[in-house]
């Protein structure tokens, strides 16, 4: 099937008559679901635990809606084995979690937190006990706070304690652990947390979110030596990237530069050095007013793309561009000031404002296979925020949940069909928990959380994900 036949599965089902068609996923497909540290588990200052650069952003006035904070979250901390049952109930294959750096080493480097590393273990063990594989992730943007004072991922320093901090984790549970991920979407740590200022820790230096996104690579290149060296051959290491298709809203030559840009800076920027080992010559061309990239040195290509065994998919929307004066506005794109995103037209929108584009994961798949060498890839994170509705009797009906993850498993399907090496599936989030600067407003879980009382209850999506499962196939409609 080439990827322009590939029609969307809300169409199929409108024209088809007859029985509905079952896509039917490989054996052995991973089907997981997915939560960060800073997102659920709480116990902010709790055994040890050390600050992280978005305990000082939460406390910021004004910052996050409603100036809600991650200090109780979804409590996942002390509720990790209730959670962990929920999970065996959805017939979860996988947990994507992250370790939170600052509970295992809170001063960011030194000794390790006891404490910490036990409860990841514990964790880890329950999730072994049931039969769910353990995805950890080192780093989903918390980082310990005593870095930060030291220049955060400004400073090459930080690179290296990372790898200080993986060798930890990995020698600890690395016998246990079936898949690892060194950083989770570097993009929003640099460019979001160090020039729009709009994660933590809040700068905005676009000349410094380059020299930080060049640290986080260089950290992830060690993380995956500390990493082989204390877990030996069987650890499987991956890397998990935000990515999207960029396009530009006429043929105009102005709206194709806006695309080629963004789609420099968000997407070449980080697969190319992982996947090719190498930065992409036009985003330096583009950003040369900003920094001379002296922040690259000797070996670190290398690094960089030290070899891994998997890569991770972050896909949310599709991203659509066009030229533009440049706004005043603290940009997270340097060297793309210039230019303005669209929503494109006659697309739905999730409660986040972002379009609902499941061809755009068929498009990113397909081009990771065909313009990269051969890579295993899975999608470390899919999902959507809705306004979910609860009935008389409790019942959470989210359909609009439903339709999103199957329409985009069509395309998961499609895309294998195509000869797309994708090996699972994770969907964001397993919880609804705490989303960042949108605080507790925007749920994207699979599982309401009442944050009042802690009490969980699987969406109508969480039971269509169950079945999903069960059946390693996706009804057609
Ligand atoms: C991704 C993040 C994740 C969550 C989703 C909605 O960018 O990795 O933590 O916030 O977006």
């Amino acid at each position: 099937m080439r990827g322009d036949d590939v029609s969307t599965p809300a169409a199929d089902c409108a024209t088809t008559s007859g029985p509905c068609k079952r896509l039917a996923f490989p054996e052995r497909f991973l089907w997981g679901a997915g939560t960060s540290a800073y997102q659920v588990e709480g116990a902010a200052a709790e055994d040890g635990r050390g600050p992280s650069i978005w305990d000082t952003f939460c406390a910021r006035p004004g910052i996050v809606q409603g100036g809600d904070t991650g200090e109780i979250a979804a409590d996942h901390y002390h509720r990790y084995a209730d959670d962990v049952e929920l999970m065996r109930r959805l017939g979860l294959g996988a947990y994507r979690f992250s370790t939170s750096w600052p509970r295992i080493q809170p001063d960011g480097q030194g000794p390790v937190n006891p404490s910490g590393l036990d409860f990841y273990e514990r964790l880890v063990d329950a999730l072994l006990r049931c039969g769910i594989a353990p995805v950890l992730t080192l780093y989903h943007w918390d980082l310990p706070q005593a870095l930060q004072d030291r220049g955060g991922w400004g400073a090459r320093d930080t690179a290296a304690r990372f790898a200080d901090y993986a060798e930890a984790v990995g020698s600890r549970l690395g016998d246990r652990v079936a898949a690892w991920t060194t950083v989770n979407e570097p993009w929003c740590s640099a460019f979001l947390g160090y020039a729009a200022g709009e994660h933590a820790p809040g700068l905005t230096d676009p000349a410094l979110a380059l020299r930080c996104a060049h640290h986080l690579l260089l950290g992830h290149g060690f993380a995956v030596q500390a990493l082989r060296s204390a877990v030996g051959d069987t650890a499987r290491i991956s890397a998990v990237l935000n990515l999207s298709p960029v396009t530009a809203v006429t043929d105009r030559e102005a709206d194709h530069d806006a695309a080629r840009r963004i789609d420099g800076l968000l997407n070449r920027l980080f697969v190319e050095p992982l996947l090719l080992g190498r930065y992409p010559v036009d985003v330096q061309i583009d950003t040369r007013h900003l920094t001379d990239w002296n922040f690259v040195r000797g070996e670190d290509a290398k690094v960089i793309a030290s070899p891994l065994d998997l890569l991770g998919v972050n896909y949310y929307a599709p991203t659509t561009v066009t030229a533009a004066a440049p706004s005043s506005a603290p940009s997270p794109w340097p060297g793309a000031e210039a230019v303005a995103f669209r929503v494109p037209e006659g697309l739905p929108v999730t409660a986040m404002g972002w379009a609902v584009s499941p061809r755009g994961l068929f498009d990113i798949l397909r081009r990771l296979h065909t313009d990269y060498p051969p890579i295993p890839l899975f999608i470390s994170e899919n999902g959507a925020a809705y306004d979910d509705t609860v009935d008389a009797t409790g019942r959470v009906r989210d359909p609009e949940r439903a339709f999103f993850l199957h329409d985009h498993l069509a395309m998961a399907h499609a895309a294998i069909a195509a000869g797309v090496d994708l090996r699972g599936y994770f969907v964001w989030s397993l919880l609804d928990n705490f989303e960042w600067t949108f605080g507790y407003a925007k749920r994207f879980g699979l599982v309401q959380v009442d944050f009042a009382s802690q009490l969980r209850s699987p969406k109508d999506s969480g039971l269509w994900y169950r079945d999903v499962i069960a059946a390693n196939a996706v009804p057609c409609c």
